[in-house]
Parts: structure tokens; C-alpha cells; sequence
């Protein structure tokens, strides 16, 4: 086993880890001059093939079926193409409408765990291509699918998953990337506009940890609160769910991931001073595309606020406006949409873990819970 490197717990190491896994996981697919994205070997499907793939299917658990939900939008933008994103332990039961012509990409980061296991199995059974993204070289589930993937984490020992979350979802953008330039579907120039941004990545992270400290400050401020609700819209409503697993995980305060608008139709009913929300405001006002966005979370954190709800926000540096709204607000630099929930998730990772630290708990071996689920 790794040892902590100076660390008191593995995570908060495996959180620090993370623009090193991300440079490790990027650099190596990815041609300096170019920009063209070098997946042939590893994806072993022909471009031919590729070409005419229909659908693309996503099953996982957990916080990598998190990494999925980020990776369907990756894929439709880029793509073009339809995404189903599916509970590996529910895939069996919906009958999923599968067949040849698509392809199936199964996260996981041990390789192991038994529904996703069963679920590969079917999606390859209903005649579907399979493609792997793992962290565990040689693994049950790279093994058994036609092309793997892997994160280059390097080895995740605490219980909640971090580095290789945000490594996932550096993958799903490489693998949708590869398959725009297959199918022709990116310019070149679009596509080395997106290549550099995510070649950025790991400097930004850097940034994003810097704000170590100020997570621990919100930790000592919020330890003593039962509940938490999570917001988020679009590409950043996975980010909620994590920073809401993360939560219950290590420091088994109840939290709830929900989509920033949905909070309406129920769950609003609940917030008050004693259930703080925490909402992913990172829509950029400047950018056309996603100004309505913006003018919404405003909405919805005055909204928020008018209940005595406390409120922290996730917003992009150089934001003037939110800080002035919520209680408290952390900044991660600016990336385009797609890219941005690589930076969201890290200051609710380190809050999670301040949170545990805070309330003493075992952070890297909560109670119940098993690195990898080899159980259905
Ligand atoms: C993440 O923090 C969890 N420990 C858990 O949800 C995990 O992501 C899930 O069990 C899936 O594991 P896998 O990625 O190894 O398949």
C-alpha cells in the first residue's frame, strides 16, 4: 500500500493527487503538435465502425455512474450523438432497449464491482460494443470488454473516490473527442481549441486546491448541520450528486444531489436556516450561451435566501455578482462548460473531508462501506 506522503488521510493525498492523475491521464493521448487525440490502440474498434456506431450507452455506480452523467453531455455536444446513462444494478431490470451498432462504456474505477460486472455482460449479450474506463490495470472488467480505457490515477486506497472521478471524466471528454475526429464531427480548429482547454486542467486544479483552507473554514461553520441539499443544472447536476455523496459518505451527514430547478417541485418545501444549500453556479454570465442560466441560479439563491436558507456558492473567479447573494461562495477558475466539473467537484471533495475530520471519523474507512462492491 502507497504510503500517506505526508498526509493525514489518503483522501485528502488523493485529492492533492488529482492535476497529476489528470496530466498523467491527458498527456500521454494526446499529440503535442496536432492535437489529435491517439486512441486507435487502446479503443481497438475500427474507425469504420466507429463511424456508424448509433447510441452510445453508459452504466456504472456510484460516483463513476457520476462521471457518466457528465460524459453524456460531453458526448451529445461533441458527438452528436444520443446517450442513456444507466444504474448498473438497474440495467437488467428495464429491459434496455440494446443492440449491434452501439456502443456501451462501462466506469468503474476498481474493475470489480459486481453490477457493473453483470452489467457489461448483458449490454455484450444484446450484441453491444463495450468499452471499459478503469483505474485498475488487468481488472475483471477491462478484461472483459473490447477496448479499456484506463484512468492514470495511480492507486485510490481511501473508500471515497476522488482522483479517479475527476480522471474519469478527463477520459469520457478524450474518448468523445476521439470519436468527433473519427466521425468528423469537430473541426480541426474547434478541436484544438478543446484540446487546450483540456490540456489546462491540471494547472487549474492546482488553483482549485489552494482553497484548501477556506473549505476547512466552511467545515468548522457547517459540522453541526444534519442535512445538506446539492444543486445543480445541465453538466453540473452530476457535480451536485457527488458533493452530496462525498458528504454522506465520510461524514455520514444526510445530503441530497438534485437538479438546481427540480428544487421546486418539492424540495424547497424543506429549506430553512437548518438545511444550508449548496449550488454549482459556474454558468458564465459573458458567454451567450449560457446567460439565462446564470440569470436562474441568481433566481434561485434570492429564492433560497428569502426561506433563510444559507447558502454556498460555487462560482467562477472574477464572479461579482454571487458573492454578494450567498453566504459564502468559492471560486474555481473559469473552463467552458463541459470542462468545469473536473474543477467543481475538488472544494466539495476537500469539504466532505473536512466535515469528517471535523466530526472524527474513520475518513478513509467509513463505516459500511467497501472500496469495491464485488456483490450484487
Ligand atoms: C465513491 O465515492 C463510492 N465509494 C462508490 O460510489 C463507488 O464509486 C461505486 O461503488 C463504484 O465503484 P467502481 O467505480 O469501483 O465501480
Amino acid at each position: 500500500m502507497p504510503d500517506k506522503g505526508g498526509f493525514p488521510h489518503y483522501m485528502l493525498k488523493e485529492i492533492f493527487e488529482q492535476p497529476k492523475a489528470l496530466e498523467d491521464t491527458i498527456a500521454p493521448r494526446v499529440s503535442r503538435e496536432t492535437a489529435e487525440v491517439r486512441l486507435a490502440e487502446e479503443v481497438r474498434i475500427g474507425s469504420e465502425e466507429l463511424r456508424s456506431i448509433r447510441r452510445v450507452n453508459i452504466v456504472a455506480s456510484g460516483t463513476s455512474r457520476h462521471a457518466g452523467i457528465a460524459g453524456q453531455f460531453m458526448f451529445q455536444d461533441l458527438v452528436h450523438l444520443p446517450v442513456d446513462v444507466d444504474y448498473a444494478s438497474e440495467f437488467e431490470y428495464r429491459n434496455p432497449m440494446i443492440s449491434r451498432g452501439e456502443i456501451t462504456i462501462v466506469i468503474t474505477q476498481s474493475g470489480e464491482t459486481a453490477d457493473t460486472t453483470a452489467a457489461q455482460r448483458e449490454a455484450k449479450k444484446k450484441g453491444s460494443r463495450t468499452i471499459a474506463i478503469s483505474n485498475v490495470v488487468g481488472s475483471t472488467i477491462a478484461r472483459e470488454a473490447d477496448g479499456v480505457l484506463y484512468t492514470h490515477a495511480g492507486p485510490e486506497i481511501s473508500i471515497a473516490s476522488t482522483k479517479a472521478f475527476t480522471a474519469q471524466m478527463a477520459v469520457l471528454f478524450l474518448f468523445a473527442a476521439y470519436l468527433a475526429q473519427v466521425r468528423g464531427a469537430l473541426s480541426e480548429s474547434e478541436r484544438k481549441k478543446w484540446i487546450a482547454e483540456l490540456q489546462a486542467l491540471p494547472k487549474k486544479t492546482e488553483t482549485v486546491l489552494e482553497q484548501a483552507a477556506e473549505c476547512q473554514r466552511l467545515a468548522d461553520r457547517f459540522h453541526k448541520f444534519e442535512s445538506f441539499l446539492f444543486c445543480g443544472r445541465a453538466i453540473h447536476y452530476p457535480v451536485a450528486m457527488d458533493g452530496a455523496l462525498k458528504l454522506k459518505e465520510v461524514s455520514y451527514i444526510h445530503a441530497e444531489g438534485y437538479p438546481t430547478g427540480e428544487t421546486k417541485h418539492g424540495p424547497i418545501a424543506m429549506i430553512d436556516e437548518s438545511l444550508p444549500v449548496v449550488i454549482i453556479a459556474t454558468c458564465d454570465r459573458n458567454d451567450a450561451g449560457s446567460v439565462l442560466r446564470y440569470e436562474k441560479n441568481v433566481a434561485n439563491i434570492r429564492g433560497f435566501k428569502q426561506q433563510s436558507g444559507k447558502v454556498i456558492a460555487i462560482a467562477t473567479e472574477g464572479d461579482t455578482e454571487l458573492p454578494g447573494l450567498a453566504d459564502h461562495t468559492i471560486f474555481v477558475p473559469h473552463a467552458p462548460e463541459l470542462l468545469s466539473p473536473i474543477l467543481e467537484i475538488v472544494p466539495l471533495q476537500l469539504f466532505a473531508y473536512y466535515m469528517a475530520v471535523r466530526k472524527g471519523l474513520d475518513v478513509d474507512r467509513p463505516r459500511n462501506l467497501v472500496k469495491s462492491v464485488t456483490l450484487e
